[in-house]
C-alpha cells in the first residue's frame, strides 16, 4: 500500500528488510551496537562483517537508546545501513513513546544529510524489545509523516513488516493518522 504525503510516499510492504534495495535500510539495533537476532542478526549475516567492524571503529560507545548512527552496508543492496536503537518496553511509563519518536526521527534526519532519497525501517522495538504493534505502528508512521511534510528528503518511506499482523497494525495506522493529516 502506498500513500502520498507532502511531496513524498509512504509504503508498506511485508518482507525482509535485508533484501530491499533503497539508499538506506534501517536496523533494530541494541545501545551497544553488538549485534543480535531479529533485524539484527539478519543485517550483519546478509550484509557481512565490515558492517560491524565499521561501527566499532566509528562508534566506540555504541548509540543511546532513541538515537541512530549510520555506517556502509556491506554486501546488502543498500547505501547505508542506519543503526536505530529504540526502547524497551515495559509498560509504557518510561519513556518510550519519545525514545521511539526520537529513533525514528533520528534515522530521518541521518537519510536526510546522507542524500538518501528512500529509506526502508522494519517495525522497531516490535520483538524482542516487546512494544506493542499498534502503539509502535502509530509511533513510526506519525512521525514519518510529520518529517515529511517538514522535509525534502526522504521521498520515500518505506516500512517493511514480517508477517500479516505486523503489516495490518501498520496499515491500520497509516490509515488513521493519514486521513487526519489530509483533513
Ligand atoms: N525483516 C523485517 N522485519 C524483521 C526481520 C527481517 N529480516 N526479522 C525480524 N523482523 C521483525 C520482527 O518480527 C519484529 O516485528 O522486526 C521487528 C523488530 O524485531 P527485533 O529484530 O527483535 O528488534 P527489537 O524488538 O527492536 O529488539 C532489538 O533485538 O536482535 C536484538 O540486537 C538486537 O538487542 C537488540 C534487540
Amino acid at each position: 500500500m502506498k500513500t502520498a504525503i507532502g511531496n513524498g510516499i509512504i509504503e508498506l510492504v511485508e518482507g525482509d528488510i535485508t533484501l530491499q534495495e533503497m539508499d538506506a535500510i534501517v536496523n533494530a539495533a541494541n545501545s551497544s551496537l553488538a549485534g543480535g537476532g531479529g533485524v539484527d542478526g539478519a543485517i550483519h549475516r546478509r550484509g557481512g562483517p565490515e558492517i560491524m567492524a565499521e561501527t566499532d571503529r566509528r562508534y566506540p560507545n555504541g548509540c543511546p537508546t532513541g538515537s541512530a548512527v549510520i555506517s556502509g552496508a556491506g554486501n546488502l543492496p543498500a547505501r547505508y545501513v542506519i543503526h536505530a536503537v529504540g526502547p524497551v518496553w515495559t509498560g509504557g511509563k518510561a519513556g518510550e513513546a519519545e525514545l521511539l519518536t526520537g529513533a525514528h526521527r533520528r534515522c530521518l534526519e541521518l537519510a536526510a544529510e546522507h542524500g538518501c532519497q528512500s529509506i526502508a525501517f522494519p517495525a522497531i522495538s516490535t520483538g524482542v524489545y516487546g512494544y506493542p504493534l499498534s502503539l509502535a505502528a502509530n509511533v513510526a508512521i506519525e512521525t514519518a509523516i510529520q518529517f515529511m511534510q517538514q522535509h525534502e528528503q526522504p521521498q520515500l518511506v518505506r516500512f517493511v513488516l514480517f508477517g500479516r499482523s505486523a503489516y495490518e497494525a501498520f496499515d491500520a495506522a497509516l490509515q488513521a493518522t493519514a486521513s487526519v493529516n489530509s483533513m
